[in-house]
C-alpha cells in the first residue's frame, strides 16, 4: 500500500475541523510553517490550514477561556520528515519521541516509520509521524 496515496478509501472522509486558538493567526501560521503550508484567506472567524489531502484546519480564536489541549497528528512523506524536524529544531520548539512529552530530542519508530510529538503555542499535541498506526 502507498502512503502517498490520497484517498485510498472512498467513502466518508474528514473535511475540516476547528482548531481553538488564544492567537489564531499565531497557531495558523506556526502550523503552516512547521509542516511546510500555507495560511489561507480568513473564512468568517476561520482561518484555514488545508493540509492538501481534502482536509482543512480552521483555527478558531476563543480569548476568554482556557483552551482545551487536543492532538492532531499528522502523516507526512518519509522525504518531508526530517525537514519538518529540522523547522521545529530552527523555532527552537523541542520535540519528543512519546506522546507524553518524556523523551525530548527524539524521534521514534514506531510502525517501522518515524515519529514525533510536539506543542503547538496553546498546548495542542501535535504528531507527525511517517506511517499510520497499525489497529488492530
Ligand atoms: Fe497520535
Amino acid at each position: 500500500m502507498s502512503y502517498d496515496q490520497p484517498y485510498p478509501h472512498a467513502g466518508i472522509q474528514l473535511n475540516h475541523t476547528a482548531v481553538y486558538a488564544s492567537d489564531a493567526y499565531l497557531s495558523a501560521e506556526f502550523i503552516a510553517a512547521i509542516l511546510g503550508l500555507e495560511v489561507g484567506a480568513p473564512f468568517g472567524p476561520f482561518l484555514p490550514v488545508d493540509l492538501g489531502n481534502g482536509v482543512t484546519l480552521d483555527y478558531c480564536e476563543k480569548r476568554d477561556e482556557a483552551i482545551q489541549s487536543q492532538h492532531y497528528a499528522f502523516l507526512v512523506p518519509d522525504g518531508q520528515f526530517d525537514a519538518v524536524i529540522a523547522r521545529l529544531e530552527v523555532v527552537g520548539v523541542t520535540y519528543y519521541a512519546d506522546p507524553g512529552h518524556t523523551d525530548p530530542g527524539r524521534v521514534n519508530d514506531l510502525f517501522g516509520g518515524r515519529g514525533a510529538y510536539f506543542d503547538d503555542p496553546d498546548g495542542h499535541n501535535m504528531e507527525v509521524m511517517t506511517r499510520p498506526y497499525v489497529r488492530p
